[in-house]
């Protein structure tokens, strides 16, 4: 295994449509994986999505720490998770904000509105379909990772910048979690 190196924003591998996966059992695919799985413990993140370390394609692995889950039975922590080729459905209209920082745009966070429930559908390394309908923060990470698949970084996706900042600034203002 290895930690991959992670694009940083400003790089145009972040800001493309990716590709599908032509085969989600491949071996190079698995190696993949398990690196990106690496290089997110290591950060530390919750997310990360191929094009962040520099392969356009359509897949990206996440983690629901028990501290981050909510008190929804949706929102339950989840180690590491893989999904490819994944299909993102928002089951509301409703949107929350979510604080959000993205290991592309380091020491960053900002409030980013988003869907608070989702259902979702991809495959494993196995050829397994993996289906979940998942709220709160569950529903919020995979919204920002698969986001990432289609070029979009969180500002993108910003209504209010009062709700960005740096990282050392809001945690000296207790301003916001994460
Ligand atoms: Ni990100």
């Amino acid at each position: 295994m290895a930690i991959l190196k992670i694009a940083r924003m400003g790089h145009p591998v972040l800001i493309q449509r990716c590709d599908p996966v032509a085969d989600p059992g491949a071996p190079e695919i698995r190696r993949l994986v398990a690196d990106m799985m690496e290089t997110m413990e290591d950060a530390p993140g919750v997310g990360l999505a191929a094009p962040q370390v520099h392969t356009p394609l359509r897949l990206f692995v996440f983690r629901i720490p028990g501290e981050r889950s909510g008190a929804d039975p949706d929102d339950v922590a989840v180690g590491n998770s893989v999904l490819i080729n994944p299909e993102l459905e928002l089951l509301s209209a409703e949107r929350v904000l979510s604080w959000e920082g993205c290991l592309s745009i380091p020491g960053l966070r900002a409030a980013v509105p988003r869907a608070p429930r989702v259902r979702y559908r991809g495959m494993d390394c196995d050829g397994n379909v993996v289906t979940r309908e998942v709220s709160g923060f569950h529903a919020c990470v995979v919204q920002h990772e698969y986001d990432h698949l289609d070029g979009i970084l969180y500002p993108m996706r910003m209504t209010d910048f009062r709700l960005f900042g740096f990282n050392e600034e809001l945690n000296r203002l207790s301003v916001a979690q994460r």
